[in-house]
């Protein structure tokens, strides 16, 4: 796979090449980036990228033509290089989610290349977004200084699921595979400070390791992202027994909450 990133800030971009399961596929040739500087395609003594906002109001924009062209640019490159671009994405907080099912998406795409904006100050030109980009996305509800640090999230999680990126079948079981957050995990000492491992996990018995992850995930799910057990249950993939785990862990958090609540009330 190759990402081609637009960026102020290219040098940001290095550290995905220099650790960890990224640096590894990078090493074994399974992705390739590049960076393009919008400040290279602008004409002006300054190489100006940003302006004022129309409209007033505070901070800068990002100007459309440099990054217009720098976009055409790098679509080039990936022609030449006889990869066809898949999708042309900008990070910015006001995207879509990015969630498990884009990124397995991407990492899955014939066509192999993308292009990566990333904005800076305020915004980006509406009329960039609007001509030159196929979808914007954001990796959470917070802004980030940049969009950098969102395509470098974007990237890292895509070059994991790029065939022979992970080992084993880690992919299968991580967080999302199931529409479910992962469970709990331990390793060694059993006794860690007075905490036990729990004893399931120590049984050996692997339908029952296999009940209890389960029972994990779903009451982890529950507390955290409660409308991901519902999306679950709409398709279809909540079993009787998961159902009869989830409405003793909803009594358990109704429970809790109600604890709690009385406690500050007498506060
Ligand atoms: N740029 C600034 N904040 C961002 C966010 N939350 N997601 C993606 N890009 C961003």
């Amino acid at each position: 796979m190759r990402f081609d990133v637009i960026t102020l800030f290219p040098e940001m971009l290095d550290v995905l090449s220099a650790h960890g399961i990224t640096r590894r596929a990078h090493e074994e040739g399974r992705w390739t980036i590049r960076a393009w500087n919008p400040r290279d395609f602008t004409t002006d003594n300054h190489r100006t990228v940003d302006d004022r906002p129309f409209g007033g109001g505070p901070g800068m924009v990002m100007m459309a033509e440099p990054l217009a062209l720098a976009v055409q640019a790098a679509r080039s490159a990936q022609e030449a290089a006889g990869v066809g671009c898949a999708k042309v994405l900008a990070m910015a907080p006001t995207g879509a989610p990015l969630t498990d099912a884009r990124v397995r998406a991407w990492a899955a795409y014939k066509a192999s290349g993308l292009v990566l904006v990333c904005g800076r100050y305020e915004g980006i030109d509406q009329r960039f977004l609007d001509q030159c980009v196929d979808e914007e996305v954001s990796i959470g509800d917070f802004v980030l200084s940049g969009g950098e640090i969102a395509a470098m999230a974007v990237i890292d999680a895509v070059v994991r699921h790029l065939p022979g990126s992970l080992k084993d079948a880690s992919a299968q079981d991580e967080s999302f595979a199931q529409g479910l957050l992962d469970g709990p995990y331990f390793t060694r000492p059993e006794n860690w400070r007075g905490a036990q491992v729990p004893s399931p996990l120590l049984s050996g018995h692997h339908a029952q390791i296999a009940r209890w992850r389960r029972e994990q995930a779903l009451r982890r799910t529950l507390a955290y992202r409660p409308e991901l057990i519902e999306a679950a249950r709409t398709r279809g993939q909540l079993s009787r027994q998961d159902e009869v785990v989830l409405k003793l862990a909803g009594e358990e958090l109704r429970q809790v909450a109600q604890t709690s609540s009385e406690q500050s009330g007498d506060a």
